[in-house]
């Protein structure tokens, strides 16, 4: 049997070896997740963004595969997750926010994600984080993995005429908007956007690294936009909403077609988001705005007096992972009191699985291992796409995705499971 093949079982060994990297590593690091990810900028442009991100909470999460056949290490796989702390069902907890994840093209298929992802959970889970979640390049990626794609964000569209709000939408002469470089507003920014992360599912806690990614403003960022600019809704009492946009200039034959894009905009009352949306939508020159990302329940699509005109888009948002399953039910609320034993198979997460007895109320649960026979087989990337109580498992049931044992399981699950907020998460990290 040659070195290369494994001792008991004969097989071809893999030629590379997953580790923990550091602050070094990551030109080459960059250099394996720009190519795998088509990114057209330099490594150093793309160094410049990831650093000031990665030197704030340091570099023991970042993971590397590395190839040493040539005798020198070359590394052909990445994957790093952030320390967020992300508003969950049950409050702010800590989550694994996995990103960076790719692999040098020759390298592909022959299993490097699988050892990164298998390291990465154990990572997490022994750092007693409950929660993973990410942005999927494609959705037929990471399910394998143990995630479940837990909502949509919309993209949203909406052209000059179709712009007006109801003549009923809330309304208060006490507001003024104004609009300025973001720089100028950070704090007020700030101030808004934590009010709402703190209770918007999804949405983590803006660091000062992440308000600097996010009000960056290169030219490569503008590409053929004008610069960011906010727009702050405020009272007697301070800031109540604003809106990050980028105006972009467009003359035809016709006249003006200048759009707004509309990076981020959120507000704390209704009379604010009013305020927001009419300032955007009232700008001369313009024909269309454009929301990059918005909650599923906006109030844009309630406010529009001619709604059913905007066109909106659904795009998948974050993929949500329970690392530490039994933890992660215990401290969610429940909309219904619900009794039950799940069995729950989990391929990378091999302490997730087994048959799990639950008694969940609005307080929370307990959730145990049992020998009872179960009411429902399902994996644990469906319970990471029902976690945050905005998909059903009723659809599964009916693909035939999960198996109830016990008729009337699924929905009595999806009932205590329900929240009537949409989750928001609006940053690809
Ligand atoms: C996606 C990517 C990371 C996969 O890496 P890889 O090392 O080839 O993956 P593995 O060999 O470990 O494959 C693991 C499993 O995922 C499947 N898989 C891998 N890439 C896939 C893809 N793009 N689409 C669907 N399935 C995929 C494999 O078939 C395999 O399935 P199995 O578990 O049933 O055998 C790699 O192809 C890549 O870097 N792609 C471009 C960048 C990217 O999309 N990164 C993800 C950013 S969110």
């Amino acid at each position: 049997m040659s070195k290369n093949q494994n001792a008991d079982t004969g097989a071809p060994k893999p030629s590379w070896t997953v580790r923990h990297s550091d602050a070094d590593e990551l030109p080459k690091v960059a250099r394996v997740f720009g190519q795998a990810l088509l990114i057209t900028d330099d490594i150093d442009s793309m160094l410049e963004r990831m650093r000031p991100l990665h030197d704030a909470v340091g570099y023991e999460r970042l993971l590397v595969a590395v190839d040493d056949r040539e005798g020198e290490e070359e590394v052909i796989g990445t994957a790093n997750h952030f320390p967020f702390e992300m508003t969950m069902p049950g409050g702010r907890f800590p989550v694994a926010g996995v990103t960076g994840v790719g692999v040098w093209p020759t390298h592909r298929r022959q299993g490097v994600l699988s050892s990164l992802m298998r390291r990465q959970l154990a990572d997490i889970h022994a750092d007693g984080v409950r929660y993973a979640a990410l942005w999927a390049s494609e959705g037929s990626i990471y399910e394998r993995f143990g995630y479940g794609m837990a909502f949509t964000e919309v993209e949203t569209s909406v052209t000059r005429p179709h712009g007006a709000l109801r003549a009923d939408a809330p309304r208060d002469p006490d507001l003024r908007v104004v609009l300025r470089e973001p720089e100028r507003v950070r704090v007020d920014l700030e101030r808004v956007h934590e009010a709402v992360a703190a209770q918007q599912v999804g949405q983590f806690r803006r660091t000062e690294p992440w308000w600097d990614r996010l009000l960056r403003d290169t030219p490569a960022q503008r590409g053929d936009k004008a610069p960011l600019a906010a727009a702050v809704v405020g009272g007697p009492d301070g800031p109540l909403g604003y809106a990050l946009y980028r105006v972009r200039n467009k003359w035809e034959t016709s006249g003006s077609e200048g759009e707004v894009h509309v990076q981020e905009i959120t507000a704390t009352t209704p009379a604010a988001w009013t305020a927001l949306f009419e300032h955007l939508f009232s700008r001369d020159l313009v024909s269309k705005v454009v929301f990059d990302f918005l909650p599923a329940d906006c109030p844009l699509h309630h406010l529009l007096a001619n709604r059913d005109r905007a066109v909106a888009t659904h795009q998948s948002a974050l993929w949500v992972r329970l690392v530490d399953l039994a933890g992660a039910l215990s401290e969610r609320p429940y909309a219904a009191p619900f009794e039950g034993v799940l069995a729950v198979t989990d391929r990378y997460a091999p302490w997730n699985a087994g048959r799990w007895r639950i008694k969940a109320d609005t307080g929370g649960a307990r959730v145990e291992l049992t020998d009872e026979e179960p009411h429902l087989s399902l994996d644990a990337a469906h319970l990471g796409a029902v976690h945050l109580g905005r998909t059903s498992l009723t659809g599964f049931l009916r693909a035939g995705l999960i198996t109830e044992h016990t008729p009337g399981t699924v929905a009595r699950l999806d009932t205590a499971l329900h929240r009537f907020d949409a989750p928001f998460c609006g940053v690809v990290f």
